[in-house]
């Protein structure tokens, strides 16, 4: 049997509790977006397992949190080995569960085993601090200690990498973890709590509960006082809800939430350049993310030209299973999301948008979405006010550099933004002007373990990867001596 074979049957597709396999109380269907059939049967928490898992995590959490760095950083360390040991093979199960094209997907193995290799570096580089205090009388100690137990609830469009970027850190950070993956994608998380317990975590450490929806399980584990952290990535609409519920246990979140990335392009900008950017940026994962390029604000000299590069660049996309190899853009993760998309298409295109390319779902099996470009979307399309987590680039022309910053951020949303010029100075003039946690200044990826990600206003609270994504997990304790 292969692994991804292994990977697809019990006891494997258990819940993962204290280190065991465990039996849930009912079972969910996971499926292949690209064939719509049934992968894998997923065991699914009810009341009793949530209690489990906040049980096993309080208990290994005096023993992990007093491990010495170096011990948690070598297990982080290792586990980044084996996941990239393993790279072709959670790739595939990345493809079967998610629907990404093979590049994206190893490429997410290859960036959440990243966060493992970050965060085992930042293990052994806790910083605690001694002042005197300005009267002279006595010593500030400041010492870091771990928040405790934290609870992860991830979703569907990186099943690995969300996982890793929430675990890496809290893990080094001597925290235990319950997870809760996104019941579309379930087996990629339990094969990174596989991978975690080969590398030589104690059971207990992280727990990975499975379960549909994200409230039930959530929502019980968010009840018991033991926990002490909510890490969320999501849309912005749960994470509110979420944040109330841990805002009425006074509890730490940090949260990763929905996007609306303006890719603004300047006249003077290297034309060739902002179109692979644009790509990238819009393109990645099929556009499922929330980094994705959601509204492309051209200026009025290079629009034409843009649009037209852009359109010829969507068409030629390949289109299918990932499990092809050739594929560039595989199926969306469901249903729901083609009727989205389409329903925001329709709406522009009602708006008076042209049609430049794409613009239809292929009939199925599979959750297909042509690479779709859109001209003369109105300033006002409802399209540009809605994360469009699909393959759709609507293109907007602009004159001025002020008007192009109102409209950027004319959002609630401010997660990350893209500006293509060829002038520095107005680069970083727009760059500062531009309300959100990241700004792509001539590039059209910024993601890296080694940099804070995340956003401001309605995009979050928290920044995730670098050394500021220990933080998150770090309580402090002041000393007077
Ligand atoms: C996300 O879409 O939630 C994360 C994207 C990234 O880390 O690049």
């Amino acid at each position: 049997m292969s692994l991804v074979d292994e990977l697809l049957r019990a006891p494997k597709t258990r819940l993962h509790i204290g280190g065991e396999w465990t039996e849930g109380e009912s079972e969910m269907d996971v499926l292949d977006p690209a064939t719509e059939q049934v992968l894998a049967s997923v065991s699914t928490a009810g009341r009793v397992q949530a209690a489990a898992a906040v049980d096993a995590a309080w208990g290994a959490a005096p023993e992990w949190a007093a491990a010495p760095p170096r011990k948690r950083s070598e297990i982080l360390r290792r586990a980044f080995e084996i996941m990239l040991e393993r790279e072709e093979r959670l790739a595939e199960l990345i493809v079967l569960e998610n629907g990404k094209a093979w590049p994206d997907a190893l490429g997410e193995v290859r960036y959440g085993a990243e966060f493992f290799r970050w965060f085992s570096e930042e293990a052994v580089r806790i910083t605690g601090e001694i002042r005197t205090a300005p009267g002279g009388d006595k010593r500030i100690v400041v010492l870091p200690e771990p928040v405790g137990v934290s609870l992860m609830v991830t979703p569907w469009n990186f099943p690995a990498a969300m996982a890793t970027r929430k675990m890496a850190p809290a893990l080094a950070a001597g925290c235990t973890v319950i997870l809760k993956p996104a019941s579309d994608t379930p087996l990629s998380a339990l094969a990174v709590a596989d991978i975690l317990m080969e590398a030589g975590l104690p059971p207990g450490a992280v727990n990975v509960v499975t379960a549909r929806g994200s409230s039930g399980v959530v929502d019980d584990i968010l009840d018991d006082p033991r926990v002490r952290k909510l890490s969320f990535t999501g849309s912005t609409e749960v994470g509110r809800l979420l944040m109330a519920k841990a805002g009425s246990r006074i509890m730490r979140t940090s949260m990763e939430l929905g996007g609306n990335a303006p890719f603004v392009v300047f006249d003077d900008a290297d034309l060739e350049a902002a179109v692979e950017g644009a790509m990238v940026a819009k393109m990645r994962c099929g556009g499922e993310t929330c980094v994705a390029a959601n509204r492309f604000y051209v200026q009025a000299g290079v629009a034409e030209a843009f649009t037209s590069r852009l359109g010829e660049a969507m068409s030629s996309l390949r289109m299918g299973s990932g499990l092809d190899r050739s594929t560039e853009v595989g199926p969306m993760i469901n249903a729901r999301a083609i009727e989205k998309i389409e329903s925001l298409v329709e709406g522009a295109v009602d708006d008076d948008a042209t049609v430049v390319t794409g613009g239809n779902a292929p009939s199925g099996p599979g959750y297909f979405y042509e690479p779709t470009v859109l001209s003369d979307v109105s300033p006002d399309a409802v399209i540009l006010g809605h994360e469009i987590f699909g393959p759709v680039a609507p293109v907007v022309p602009f004159e001025t550099e002020e008007e192009v910053i109102a409209a950027a951020n004319d959002t609630e949303h401010g997660l990350i933004s893209y500006v293509y010029t060829g002038d520095f100075v107005r680069g970083i003039r727009v760059a500062e002007a531009i309300e959100s946690g990241m700004v792509a200044l001539n590039r059209g990826l910024v993601s890296d373990a080694a940099a804070p990600f995340g956003g401001v206003k309605q995009s979050g609270v928290g920044r995730e990867g670098s050394h500021h994504g220990m933080d998150e997990y770090l309580e402090l304790k002041y000393l007077a001596w």
